[in-house]
């Protein structure tokens, strides 16, 4: 009778087991299943690593991957369309479950998209945007807003040449302004040109403003070093300020600056997009005015998304993330603070 109770006992014991070790799996592959509950593999394409912001943006898509149990298939492009198209074709004869890429340039894309969803493979847009003749080929966009980026930096140099009571150094009615672009052909150097030119062309002070020059400096530190040595050859004493399309460009325009004899944040007021740690420790540092952010970390909302789709819910077509304007008299305060 004991030994009869006993080996009830022990396979009671053996089924709970099982049943506690099912349900685990059934947890873990659930958070990062899309319903069938089976893992989930996302084909990620990211554009590279040119900045200090790219950097940031890939490691949240890497971590968030890890933490939402997601199986990443990451494909650096080094900067080129083609790759991206390469690696996206590869994800469709993989048969990943889900596509999410960031366009480098915002054309181009049509074809290769259609081949994901006539293989019935939903692609997610992230960060950057693409113009398509047919918005059904992405499922969702999550990424940035950069009108509206290009747009608070004019607002905020505009009150910051007035409250500081600042003049054209050339002694003339006009401010001189030089920009550095991001990557030709880009949603985000388009967009935050236009939301820039546009803000300036709605204000009461539009004719307080000049661009000087305009040009593109890929988003790198050393073109921008590059590009603004070129700017001060030709224009030295008129440029009053600087935009530039992302901080790592800033940064490399700062050397050239000071390379030239000048005070960057002084002789020349500096503002710039992105809002990286190495900007508010050049702000710290009295070399530059203000950083309006755009927000790389991107990962978990791009996870929750993705499952979200494969579990067949409705998602927003497009979801942008939260973002600030760090002046410099804010930089030390905000520096501990800062993710990336
Ligand atoms: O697409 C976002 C931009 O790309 C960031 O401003 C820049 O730093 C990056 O390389």
């Amino acid at each position: 009778m004991k030994k009869i109770i006993a080996l009830l006992l022990a396979s009671l014991m053996m089924i709970v087991a099982a049943g506690c070790g099912g349900g685990d799996q059934a947890k873990s592959s659930g958070s990062g299943s899309g319903g069938n509950g089976k893992k989930i593999t996302m084909g990620f394409s990211q554009i590279g690593a040119e900045s200090e912001w790219r950097t940031a943006n890939t490691e949240s898509v890497k971590q968030a991957a890890k933490d939402a149990g997601i199986d990443l298939q990451f494909s650096d492009a080094q900067q080129k369309q083609e790759n991206q198209i390469k690696a996206i074709r590869s994800f469709i004869a993989q048969g990943v479950d889900i596509i999410a890429f960031v366009p480098i340039v915002e054309t181009g894309w049509d074809t290769v998209l259609k081949e994901a969803k006539d293989a019935k493979i939903p692609v997610i847009v992230v960060d950057r945007d693409v113009k398509l003749s047919d918005d059904s080929l992405y499922v969702a966009k999550i990424g940035t807003d950069s009108v509206t980026e290009g747009k608070n930096v004019f607002k905020w140099v505009d009150e910051y040449m007035t409250k500081q009571n600042k003049k054209p150094r050339d002694g003339g009615s006009q401010f001189n302004v030089v920009v550095l672009e991001g990557t030709v052909g880009s949603s985000v150097a388009i967009r935050r040109q236009e939301g820039f030119k546009d803000a300036m062309a709605a204000s009461a002070d539009a004719s307080k403003y000049n661009i000087l020059a305009s040009q593109t400096g890929e988003f790198t530190r050393q073109k921008g070093q590059e590009v603004m040595e070129s700017f001060l050859k030709s224009y030295g004493p008129k440029i009053d300020i600087l935009f530039a399309h992302n901080d790592d460009m800033a940064l490399g325009a700062i050397q050239a600056i000071e390379k030239a004899g000048l005070k960057p944040g002084k002789d020349i007021t500096i503002i710039s997009i992105d809002g990286v740690k190495g900007m508010f420790q050049a702000m710290i540092d009295g070399k530059s005015n203000c950083t309006v952010e755009c927000n790389p970390l991107q990962g978990p909302l791009l996870m929750e998304t993705a499952k979200k789709i494969l579990n067949g819910e409705t998602v927003e077509k497009l979801v942008y993330v939260d973002e600030g304007i760090f002046p410099a008299d804010v930089a030390e305060k905000t520096l501990p603070e800062r993710k990336y």
